[in-house]
């Protein structure tokens, strides 16, 4: 009876910290289940191995813990033994910290299980208006001052795979000041999510689910800038379930006040149809390869140029092919062939159709 009434006691006196902590561990669980495409059971039951350990040395000493030089006779179960005496002896010595712990974990696992403090999770995307949500854009915030509070300036950038327009698209919003959103990523991220929770890629439904699911932070992560997550792209991109999953966003995004860049397959045709500026940027597939190439290359990982270039084509084949928003210039828009061209002097012919446009507006 004793016994239960510490026991109690110290479950009330430690509750205010360990809620805390508890708290903040399950958002943390509902945070990164959302962000990874996890489940909450998989990412919460690791967090209790450390708490279990400590909350059972902890209880072994307070019953008495290891005699002195007390042996059962076998080597592995003494050193056990004599592993837990130690962490419940530090446990004891750090008594107001190591409960809370024990206590907070326990609890904040059990409440993210439950569906509890899960407000922190990212939400998913949906306004392209937020900002900093690291979907993938950058720049700063549209320059009304140069544009006017009502004239904006939407500039959309379409393209096959590797023609330069991610970095034009980046140039252009630094030299227009101007919110830039690489549309590639949204799909990169969905295609690299559904790969890996075993996700049919083709299987619309599904991976409209996973794209129905993403939250802005799958957008940070670095590696989905190579290849693999492309080809991955590509195939969830085909799917009419994937892309309304994504169309708010983007819409969102191209309609913010001000403008904005955007670079995509669809921009000008689908996203953004009324922007005040579109280009569409290609080169032939052998100057695609051979760009790419030279970029694997350069970064140590030499590349097979004939691999490349069937890639390039096959890429394109299902990007222009597909029937739901098809790879195609909008008929009003720029032509930009950089076949020729080095990034500076795409740069410059961008620029001087973005300028007269200006000048014919302000005219
Ligand atoms: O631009 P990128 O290479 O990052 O795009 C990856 C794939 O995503 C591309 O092969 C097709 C698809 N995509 C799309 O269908 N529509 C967009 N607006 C952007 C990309």
């Amino acid at each position: 009876m004793g016994s239960l009434a510490a026991f109690l006691a110290l479950l009330v006196f430690f509750a205010p910290l360990s809620f805390i902590y508890g708290r903040s561990v399950a958002s943390r669980i509902a945070r990164e289940a959302s962000a990874r495409g996890r489940s909450r059971f998989a990412l919460g039951w690791p967090k209790l191995v450390w708490p279990v350990l400590v909350g059972a040395a902890l209880i072994y000493r307070a019953l008495g813990g290891r005699a002195e030089g007390a042996t059962s006779g076998w080597a592995t179960l003494d050193a056990a033994l004599a592993l837990i005496d130690f962490l419940g002896g530090a446990a004891l010595v750090l008594f107001f910290v190591a409960v809370p712990f024990v206590l907070g974990r326990v609890f904040g696992v059990v409440a993210a299980l439950a569906g509890y403090f899960g407000e922190n999770a990212a939400p998913p995307l949906r306004d392209g208006n937020e900002s900093g949500n690291g979907a993938g854009s950058s720049g700063p915030q549209p320059g009304k001052e140069r544009f006017g509070m009502t004239a904006r300036l939407t500039i959309a950038i379409d393209g096959p795979a590797a023609a330069g327009k991610g970095t034009l698209a980046k140039r252009l919003s630094e030299r227009y000041a101007l919110a830039h959103l690489d549309t590639g990523l949204l799909y990169r991220a969905v295609g690299r999510r559904a790969f890996a929770q075993g996700v049919d890629l083709d299987d619309g439904e599904a991976a409209g689910a996973v794209a129905r699911a993403l939250t802005p932070s799958a957008l940070d992560d670095g590696s989905l800038r190579g290849r693999e997550a492309g080809e991955l792209a590509s195939r969830v991109a085909a799917h009419p379930q994937v892309r309304a999953a994504l169309d708010a966003f983007q819409r969102d995004f191209a309609r913010r006040p001000g403008g904005a860049v955007l670079d995509g397959r669809d921009i000008g045709t689908v996203i953004a149809p009324d922007a005040e500026v579109k280009i569409f940027v290609t080169a032939s597939a052998e100057v695609r390869a051979r760009r790419r190439t030279e970029e694997l290359s350069a970064k140590g990982r030499p590349v097979d140029y004939e691999r490349i270039l069937a890639e390039v084509r096959e890429r394109d084949a299902r990007d222009a092919g597909r029937t739901v928003a098809p790879l195609k210039p909008a008929p009003d828009a720029h032509l930009l062939d950089t076949s020729e061209l080095d990034i500076e002097a795409a740069f410059q012919a961008a620029c001087e159709l973005i300028d007269r446009f200006l000048a014919g507006r302000n005219a």
